[in-house]
């Protein structure tokens, strides 16, 4: 494995305080797909769903390992992409289907 250049106590997910060191403990022992680094730590479970915590998961398992980004896979993306809220949803069911595929 490479040298990261990273503290391992730097913080890649703030809302699950999972570390870069834990990452790495978990990649050292073979585990280097980003959904399974997810299932075993909980990085990406937190509010962000792995849309600012995702990159630099797989960012640093790539840098980490020496393999491409294609080989290591990525975090999937759990909907919603952006949290809508629930008001929101309910207005979205009266909507003319017209008017929901012209936004303009
Ligand atoms: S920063 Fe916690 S889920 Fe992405």
């Amino acid at each position: 494995m490479r040298d990261v250049d990273l503290p391992l106590e730097l913080v890649l997910c703030r809302c699950e305080e999972v570390t870069v060191g834990e990452v790495l403990e978990l990649v050292d022992r073979g585990i280097t797909d980003p959904n399974e680094l997810k299932r075993l730590c909980r990085i990406g479970m937190g509010l962000c769903q792995g849309r600012t915590c995702g990159a630099a998961l797989e960012s640093l398992v790539v840098r980490y390992t020496g393999k491409k980004p294609t080989e290591v896979g990525f975090l999937a993306a759990r909907p919603p992409v952006r949290p809508v809220p629930l008001v929101d949803l309910a207005k979205a069911r009266d909507v003319d289907e017209a008017e929901f595929s012209d936004p303009h």
